[in-house]
């Protein structure tokens, strides 16, 4: 009993989350996900995936797939990720997902579906290829989740819905067939999700959207350059102590990340004390140091990420030890969610 209940006090949580290979990634998904997963891979058990069967949705050119998966991993390892504390693996290596999407299709509305966000979004983006798979994304997100029994998901703002959504799939599975799947929650250190906008404020920096207002892992020094001393400021604040503006919020967001402390504090007091006829805050400057930080904190992991996308055998290694030790997980949950289906004949 005392073994039993050290070991259950020891377990970690379980950690789940994904990254769709449909292009470099960038600050938005640094920000919103890599960089928690380098902070929870000590505390907690995790797994994180390359979603290569979620960009299939969108008819990507395949032969441009592989690339596209092996720069995934090789930038979440230059970030920092140990492939040795957490798993890290392919979608389609791990077939238990699509046994338990499946299932939880059955689960899924058709009027719910309809009504995602994303799915809106791509039926407006791409009217001519509106497939089932577009639809039923949030499913397979869920059953990507759920077969991992992850009560945490450190996603960016613009997956709260699907998370919620894998939340009300797998209430209906465990009201239906008994309590087999635990309800997994959105996270981030500190609470609030993120969203990062791009450089010129309109909308979210995005993989393929928007490339010259998004800041890319793979950019080099004078594309960072470039791309941050274009972002959109104003004339300044008109009166002290105001609210910033959203694309202000964005610039100092980046610079908090970034940039020392009292680099921070300075251009926080000038904005704080600046007003209309006395401009304190010299954007152009908040700018250069943004500029300079930036290319400081990119540079090793624009290089490492080349290095091990350069490195095969190392890729293999990674991916296939992330694969196996996904699979054992998923495998014994869905052994529970078959049995309590009552799939079980002979
Ligand atoms: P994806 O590939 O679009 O983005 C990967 C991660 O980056 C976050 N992100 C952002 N965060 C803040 N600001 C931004 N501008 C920004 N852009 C992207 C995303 O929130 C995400 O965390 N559907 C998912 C992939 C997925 C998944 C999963 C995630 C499939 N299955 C299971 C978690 C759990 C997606 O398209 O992410």
């Amino acid at each position: 009993m005392v073994g039993f209940l050290i070991f259950a006090t020891m377990k970690k949580e379980i950690v789940v989350s994904g990254i769709r290979p449909t292009g470099f990634l960038h600050l938005g998904n640094y920000f919103g996900a890599m960089r928690n997963y380098v902070r929870m891979q000590d505390s907690y058990d995790c797994y994180f995936f390359v979603a290569n069967w979620h960009s299939l949705t969108t008819h990507p050119d395949t032969k441009q797939l592989q690339q596209a998966v092996h720069r995934v991993i090789a930038e979440n390892v230059a970030c920092g990720l140990d492939p040795n504390k957490v798993s890290l693996y392919v979608q389609s290596d791990i077939p238990e997902i699509a046994e338990l999407y499946l299932y939880l299709n059955m689960l899924a509305y058709k009027g719910e579906l309809e009504k995602t966000t994303t799915f809106k979004d791509k039926v407006r983006l791409q009217p001519d290829n509106i497939n089932a798979g577009l639809l039923t994304y949030p499913v397979l997100q869920a059953a990507d989740i759920l077969i991992q029994r992850a009560v945490k998901v450190p996603v960016g703002k613009d997956q709260e819905q699907h998370l919620e959504m894998a939340r009300n799939f797998a209430e209906r599975f465990n009201y239906r067939y008994g309590n087999v799947l635990p309800l997994p929650y959105a996270f981030n250190y500190g609470g609030e999700l993120i969203k990062i906008l791009s450089l010129d404020g309109n909308g979210k920096m995005s993989k393929s959207e928007n490339q010259m207002n998004t800041i890319y892992l793979a950019d080099d020094d004078e594309q960072i350059r470039k791309k941050i001393m274009k972002a959109k400021t104003d004339q300044g604040p008109a009166t002290t102590n105001s609210l910033k503006p959203d694309y202000i919020e964005n610039l100092f967001t980046l610079l908090k990340v970034v940039s020392a402390e009292d680099v921070v504090a300075k251009f926080e007091h000038d904005f704080n004390a600046s007003s209309e006829g006395n401009c304190i805050i010299r954007y152009g400057d908040l700018k250069k140091q943004l500029a300079a930080d930036m290319i400081t904190f990119i540079q090793p992991i624009r290089e490492q990420a080349a290095a091990i996308q350069n490195n095969s055998q190392l890729l293999k290694q990674i991916m296939q030890q992330g694969a196996e030790k996904a699979r054992i997980n998923a495998q014994a949950t869905l052994t529970q969610v078959r049995q309590a289906i009552g799939m079980h004949y002979y």
